[in-house]
């Protein structure tokens, strides 16, 4: 499933894979965060951007990757309460 945000641009995208290899999708460029680092810092209570940052020991430069990041804690949090019901 691909979801979006509400930035102008479409900027979100799920991961994908080619064959058996995984496809390293970068969520953050400045600071070199994948999707999977991304994931765990949600996975280990990252409720905001901010968060993620700091888990991961950086600071945002241009921010472009908030929206992507927001939807990624979005996303976990609606696959949380399905799984909940
Ligand atoms: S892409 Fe994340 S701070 Fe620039």
């Amino acid at each position: 499933m691909r979801t979006t945000c509400n930035h102008p641009k479409d900027c979100y995208s799920e991961p994908f894979s080619v064959g058996e290899f995984e496809i390293l999708v970068y969520v953050c460029n400045c600071n070199g965060l994948r999707q999977r680092d991304v994931a765990q810092a949600i996975e280990a209570g990252a409720c905001r951007p901010r968060e993620i940052f700091a888990r991961h020991q950086c600071q945002p430069q241009c921010a472009k990757c908030v929206c992507e990041m927001r939807q990624m804690i979005q996303d976990s949090r609606e696959a949380f309460a399905i799984a909940a019901e």
